[in-house]
């Protein structure tokens, strides 16, 4: 059973780049109306014209800051005031940064658990409402693999989407019988600009997925009539996963420091 998006709105955080942008990209392509949230307008109002343009759709590019601790309630307001209402959220905004948690800077963590975690919480429960009144639409989380086990040298950043999980997973079971159809998504290293952001993009080299891959699977598994609670992407990701649940913590601990190193 395809999904039907024509007539809709999705609303996609973190629409200027990478998984994001693809999000919007397969979204209007099926006939939704988007809006894109970021922080540099001028990638958003770019994209919103060639979606507008590529597929007759309304898009709408709201340039916002997620660490703002107003920025959800923000953005429900604007949407209200335009009467625009939302069948679909992707919340997708995120970053990650690496090294010893003792030398990062503080500012820059509290500034990621924001937008990791609290702004995906507050924007969830400013629309949840919303979206299961609407009942033909999707809740879309974008977790991480590395939301599966710690991750020494990108803690905090391992902590958020751990969290991420779940809280998209717990959403799935509370929502069931809605309509509504709630994924968390869980990417291995994909080519955006993630690794640029983290400061490593030397590490952008290897067993790269692309976006449309990973964005292509989770609209597919919104398809199905019983969408899973969450899925890894990639077959090799997805049995890592499965077998570090399996592992005894320590030896999943003392792997994924060697990786993260
Ligand atoms: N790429 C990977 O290997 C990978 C793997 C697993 C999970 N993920 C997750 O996938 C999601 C998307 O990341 P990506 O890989 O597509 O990386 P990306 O290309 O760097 O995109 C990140 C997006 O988040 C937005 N964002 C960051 N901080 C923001 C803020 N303060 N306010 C509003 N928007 C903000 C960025 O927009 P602006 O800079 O314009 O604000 C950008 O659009 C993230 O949650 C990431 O953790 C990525």
């Amino acid at each position: 059973m395809t999904m039907t998006y024509r007539g809709t709105t999705a609303l996609i955080t973190g629409a200027s780049s990478g998984l994001g942008e693809e999000f919007a990209r397969q979204l209007a392509a099926r006939g939704a109306d988007v809006v894109l949230v970021a922080r540099r307008a001028d990638r958003l109002r770019d994209l919103a014209s060639r979606l507008e343009a590529e597929h007759r759709i309304t898009a709408t590019a709201l340039s916002i800051d997620l660490t703002a601790t107003d920025a959800p309630s923000q953005i429900h307001r604007e949407l209200e005031s335009r009467g625009i209402r939302l069948s679909t959220l992707v919340n997708n905004a995120g970053f990650g940064m690496k090294g010893a948690f003792a030398d990062a800077d503080p500012a820059r963590v509290a500034e990621m658990v924001q937008v990791n975690v609290a702004a995906l919480v507050n924007l969830t429960r400013e629309f949840l409402p919303d979206l299961v009144a609407a009942g033909n639409g999707a809740l879309v989380s974008i977790a991480s693999t590395g939301a599966y086990q710690p991750c020494p040298n990108m803690a905090v950043y391992g902590a958020t989407k751990a969290f991420v999980l779940s809280f998209t997973e717990a959403l799935a079971y509370e929502t069931k019988g809605s309509g509504l159809s709630v994924l968390a998504v869980s990417p291995g290293a994909t080519r955006t600009e993630f690794f640029d952001v983290v400061g490593t993009p030397d590490a952008a080299v290897g067993r790269f997925e692309t976006p449309e891959k990973v964005v292509t699977r989770a609209l597919s598994e919104l398809d199905r009539k019983n969408t899973p609670p969450s899925f890894v992407s990639g077959r090799l990701n997805a049995i890592t996963a499965g077998l570090v649940g399996w592992m005894p913590r320590r030896m999943a601990l003392a792997i994924s420091g060697r990786v993260l190193r």
